[in-house]
């Protein structure tokens, strides 16, 4: 081996006596240099040992390589899979991203310690309006959540290396409310979250979402939760069963047809469901267009088909549709008051995990701009953010 010469004759030289000796070796110098040799030579295989169990990989070259400056690339280690990918940005297309991201282990055990995490992923336009509000929530919880922005390709954040936003945008393309665009870009913020091994919970908020409850509470709701929380009713009016269309069979029955809020919170088994799907996407692309609003039955429909047992059949965002009308009801600076907030938060029965539970709901929309200081001002208390 290369490496050994060159190190044999770093020890002959410095082997060597001072002064003009003969070319040959006389015999009592090679008593003592013998023994040197050899404990230098089983150093090396030591080290060498060592540096194989931590990379791998050990051809001569990679040994090589740390002596010379390292321009290897990086051999596999687990490492690789278990660390989130250091940019969100990335250049692979959907069709790429949505293979990837459907890698499942087929091994069960995790054979690393793993903290499971929240992906919230931040469905937007452009900007963050009450982003100050979320970044007190998260703010001291870094480990335990991931965060992921998909605005309008055409918007550059500009927040600071300081926020928990800065540089969370993922690769976005145009999509428009009620139409499959707007599933294709839910699809995509699962798909880019699902890349990071340790996102256990996926969380759908808008710009006009805030969080109700302090971010360990909302962590141990989602964390102990059996059930993925998807709206899922069966509305036989004309703004459910109306809007099926007889050709989406035998894949979709109108018996199977439900309808259900967009703003889910679902774990990484569904997660993984929705962005695999390819039985029940062509239908809703063909047959579920406008005035069918698909965004509000796509993913209750497929996923009370396939995984029924795995829904609580309730969204964890609360809102306000009893103004009537097409849009509900969005709040601002003079709405968001101690009371209100708390009327939200409590005065009300839900099932969880199968047993009654009085906290129903973990977010609230929609919220517009103006209510921030407010929000703010009351978060210590009822929200419990402080
Ligand atoms: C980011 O841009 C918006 C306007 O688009 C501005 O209101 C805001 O102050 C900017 N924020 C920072 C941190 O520069
Ligand atoms: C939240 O939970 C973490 C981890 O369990 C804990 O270290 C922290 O003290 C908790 N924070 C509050 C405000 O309870
Ligand atoms: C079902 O969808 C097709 C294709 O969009 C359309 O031509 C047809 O009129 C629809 N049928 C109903 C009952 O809406
Ligand atoms: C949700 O509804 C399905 C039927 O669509 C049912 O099988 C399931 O048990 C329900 N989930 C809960 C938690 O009740
Ligand atoms: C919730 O259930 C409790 C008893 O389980 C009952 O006293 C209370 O009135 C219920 N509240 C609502 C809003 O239904």
């Amino acid at each position: 081996m290369q490496l050994r010469v060159s190190s044999f004759e770093d020890v002959k030289e410095s082997a060597q006596p001072r002064a003009a000796q003969p070319r040959v070796f006389p015999l009592p110098l090679l008593k003592i240099f013998l023994p040197l040799f050899a404990l230098v030579a089983v150093g090396f295989s030591v080290f060498g040992v060592y540096v194989t169990r931590r990379i791998g990989v050990l051809p001569a070259a990679a040994v090589g390589g740390l002596f010379r400056p390292l321009c290897v690339e990086e051999p596999p280690s687990l490492d690789r899979w278990v660390r989130p990918p250091a940019d969100l940005m990335h250049s692979m297309n959907d069709e790429e991203l949505f293979w990837r991201a459907s890698w499942v282990p087929q091994v069960k055990k995790y054979p690393f310690k793993r903290v499971p995490k929240v992906a919230f992923m931040f469905l937007t336009r452009g900007p963050l309006p009450l982003s100050p509000l979320w970044e007190k929530f998260f703010r001291g919880h870094e480990g335990r959540y991931s965060i992921y922005v998909h605005a309008l390709p055409s918007y550059q954040a500009n927040f600071t290396s300081a926020s928990v936003f800065y540089e969370r945008q993922i690769p976005s393309k145009v999509s428009e409310w009620g139409q499959m665009s707007m599933c294709d870009a839910e699809r995509r913020l699962l798909a880019n979250a699902l890349l990071d091994i340790s996102n256990e919970w996926f969380v759908l908020l808008s710009e006009s979402c805030v969080p109700l409850l302090s971010f360990n509470i909302t962590y141990q709701y989602l964390i102990r939760s059996r059930y993925s929380f998807v709206g899922v009713t069966d509305d036989r009016g004309p703004y459910g069963r109306g809007r099926y269309n007889a050709s989406m069979a035998p894949e979709v029955t109108i018996e199977q047809w439900r309808k259900g809020s967009q703003w889910f919170q679902v774990k990484r088994k569904l997660a993984v469901s929705i962005i695999k799907d390819t039985t029940y996407y062509p239908k809703f692309e063909k047959f579920c267009r406008p005035h069918c609003y698909v965004d509000e039955h796509y993913f209750p429909t497929m996923l009370a088909i396939q995984s029924p047992n795995l829904l609580a059949n309730r969204s964890l965002s609360w809102v306000d549709w009893s103004r009537g009308g097409a849009h509900p009801a969005t709040f601002g600076k003079v709405d968001v008051t101690e009371a209100f907030l708390k009327r939200i938060i409590g005065g009300r029965n839900c099932s969880y995990n199968d047993q009654p539970s009085r906290i129903c709901y973990l977010f609230a929309r929609k919220f517009a701009p103006s209510s921030l200081g407010p929000l703010l001002q009351l978060a210590p208390i009822p929200l419990g953010l402080g």
